[in-house]
């Protein structure tokens, strides 16, 4: 069967991610086209990458006969709208996390994919990191017994890109931006039960001056039978991103550093060109981790999406997943106002932005 040929949306941060990861798992797929609406950035991506198309307006791109599959990689705001448009344009969607910015977006989302009988494919890569997949085997295994307690972590001392920091354009701030991650992880290591309430504590410790968006985020899941799930998100801690999980279970634990755990502790004097996303400094001690895409599982994951498509597997993440997660996200920002514990289903209506449920908790009260 031929590759799959995917459109990237965008051609920053995660742009450049993706078409990395596409090119070390060649096998399924290829990127065939990029659109980015900054004047220059598509053509510098597609040169960069050896891509042989760019487009200014990703609307021109979904127009590409040869594109069967896109990658979403614009700012969260945008995700549903591209989402619903490809759709109609006849190609699966890979989206970036958070799936989009409300739940009704979500919905709009599943239904529009559904209706044009495409994949939503959520791209939640711990899903498919090596460590966290392996730990997950062994929890599956028995090796921990009854697992009660699942936490992830990730923290970094905050977004590259302005749009992140306001809370319009990103729907929040480090726990939608990070804890998404967290809460579809402990989910998905939990076996996809149901989730009775969530818990969670926000502060805006360090950034107040350039953000209405929380910078620091606990957040306390409870699963159906009984396990806790424990996502802690920082914008506030510098030296380079930390993403670890730890498991425990009546029979056992286990303990994963994604990054720092794969690094190799380096001291240099003068410094080198690069150490690991986000780390302000080589200078002095470091911890460089190699095969960085690798390790956080996005070559895995766009090869699974890929074959996906080809109806070789079936998705492990879609859109559903994205959905399960915007709720607690909602759930956790309305924890967050209203100062005690929400139980899920958790549907309040007319929210704009999942933090409007902090800021304003009288939103959160809203019924269902
Ligand atoms: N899976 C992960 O770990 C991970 C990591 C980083 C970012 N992300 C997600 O990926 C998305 C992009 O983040 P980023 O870090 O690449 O941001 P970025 O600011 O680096 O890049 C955003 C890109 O979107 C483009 N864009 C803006 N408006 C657009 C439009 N109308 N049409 C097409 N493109 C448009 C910009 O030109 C830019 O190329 C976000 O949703 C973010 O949460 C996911």
């Amino acid at each position: 069967m031929s590759k799959v040929k995917i459109g990237i949306v965008g051609s920053r941060f995660q742009a450049d991610c993706i078409a990395a990861s596409v090119r070390m798992m060649p096998d399924e797929a290829e990127v065939v086209a990029v659109a980015s609406p900054t004047p220059g950035n598509a053509e510098a991506f597609a040169k960069r990458h050896g891509i042989p198309r760019a487009y200014g307006d990703y609307r021109e791109l979904l127009r590409d006969p040869e594109v069967e599959m896109i990658s979403v990689t614009a700012p969260n705001r945008m995700h549903a709208q591209i989402t619903i448009d490809a759709a109609r344009a006849g190609k699966h969607v890979v989206c970036e996390k958070p799936l989009c910015v409300t739940l009704e977006e979500a919905d709009a989302m599943i239904e529009a994919c559904a209706k044009a009988g495409v994949l939503l494919l959520y791209a939640e890569e711990l899903f498919f990191a090596p460590k966290y997949v392996k730990a997950k085997q062994m929890a599956d295994e028995g090796a921990f017994g009854r697992v009660h307690v699942v936490k992830q972590g990730e923290k970094h001392n905050g977004p590259h890109s302005d749009w992140f920091w306001d809370v319009d354009q990103s729907g929040g701030g480090a726990l939608m931006d990070l804890g998404c991650h967290g809460i579809a992880f402990c989910w998905w290591f939990l076996g996809k039960q149901k989730i009775k309430s969530v818990y969670a504590q926000l502060s805006t410790q360090v950034h107040g001056a350039r953000t209405q968006g929380d910078d620091e985020a606990l957040t306390i899941i409870e699963f159906e039978n009984g396990a806790l799930g424990i996502v802690e998100n920082s914008w506030n801690r510098p030296g380079g991103m930390d993403d670890s999980i730890e498991v425990f279970g009546d029979k056992g634990q286990v303990y994963a550093d994604l990054l720092m755990g794969n690094a190799m502790p380096t001291y240099s004097e003068v410094g080198f060109g690069y150490a690991v996303e986000k780390a302000g400094s080589t200078q002095g001690w470091t911890y460089p981790v190699f095969e960085e895409h690798w390790n956080y599982g996005f070559p895995q994951e766009m090869r699974h999406f890929a074959r996906c498509v080809r109806g070789k597997e079936t998705p492990i993440s879609d859109g559903e997943t994205g959905r399960v997660v915007q709720e607690v996200l909602y759930a956790a920002y309305a924890s967050a106002g209203l100062g005690r514990k929400v139980q899920l289903p958790y549907r309040p209506s007319g929210i704009s932005k999942p933090i409007d449920l902090w800021k304003r908790p009288e939103l959160a009260l809203s019924p269902s």
